[in-house]
């Protein structure tokens, strides 16, 4: 892949900054990739308009509307022709424990809302999926449609603190909450679960005396917007190996290695 462009489809929510990072990275020629889809869960997601600017072409996959639908009439929500409930069970970790029932009806309705990304955006379209800023879980439907083969994953993800810890929806928050000393961001491979895909590369910041949280949001987004970028030249590059190793904890853990140059 180093000699040819990578194919970049970007999913975002908000205002799509570090979208707009990336879109400026390719256009300096700092990443060997293009932005060639941009699509959205949130109609009125600024990151569309920055997107539109650029001429790349978007879309809109209204999660809230098929979802409040469903919740009206549940009878509505038909699962996608190719949707293995007791496959996708299987895999999916975001019920551990969980209600069968409730598992299942989750799954079966974000598999609907995903059935829309895949149809404007197919997997043989783009070489790799980023999640930028994109407040969606994407389930086993999702990430197996992108990753046919387990070494080469192609889905990654932007996340506002360093991981493992503060996954979720308000990493700077939950970090600063903590009284954290240092924040950060992680780029992930995604897997099934929250937040919890091999790692690819981390920035952190201090967070001193007089930060406020706004401080420490506006620190940590200015280095996603180097970190995002720099992870995707990677993958680009051809440099991420993706291997399971047996940890000394006893636990199997994917892992990423960066190869040299
Ligand atoms: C970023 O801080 C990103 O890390 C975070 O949302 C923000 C999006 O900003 N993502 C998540 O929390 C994902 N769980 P942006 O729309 O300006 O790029």
């Amino acid at each position: 892949m180093s000699k040819k462009t990578c194919r970049i489809g970007a999913l975002i929510s908000g205002g799509g900054s570090n979208l707009q990072a990336v879109i400026d990275a390719c256009a300096a020629k700092a990443i060997d990739a293009k932005v060639v889809v941009v699509g959205s869960d949130n109609p009125d997601a600024f990151g569309l308009e920055r997107a539109k600017k650029a001429g790349v072409p978007t879309f809109v996959a209204d999660y809230g509307a098929i979802l409040a639908a469903g919740k009206k009439d549940p009878a509505s929500l038909k699962p996608p022709p190719n949707f293995d409930a007791e496959k996708i069970l299987a895999r999916q970790k975001l019920f551990p424990n969980g209600n069968r029932q409730k598992a299942i009806s989750y799954l079966t309705a974000r598999a609907l809302c995903e059935a829309t990304i895949l149809e404007k955006m197919p997997p043989d379209s783009v070489d790799l999926v980023i999640l930028a800023g994109f407040m969606r879980v994407v389930t086993p439907y999702f990430i197996d449609a992108f990753n046919m083969d387990p070494a080469k994953p192609r889905i990654m993800n932007i996340h506002p603190a360093l991981l493992p810890s503060f996954p979720g929806v308000d990493g700077y928050g939950d970090t600063f909450a903590y009284g954290c000393k240092v924040g950060g961001a992680t780029v992930h491979f995604v897997d099934y679960g929250e937040d919890t895909g091999p790692i690819i590369g981390q920035k952190c910041f201090a967070i001193l005396p007089d930060d406020d949280l706004d401080s420490v949001k506006k620190k940590g987004l200015a280095l996603e917007w180097q970190l995002y970028p720099e992870c995707i030249q990677l993958f680009a590059a051809n440099r991420l190996q993706v291997s399971a190793k047996k940890q000394a904890d006893g636990q199997t853990r994917k892992t990423v290695t960066i190869l040299p140059k």
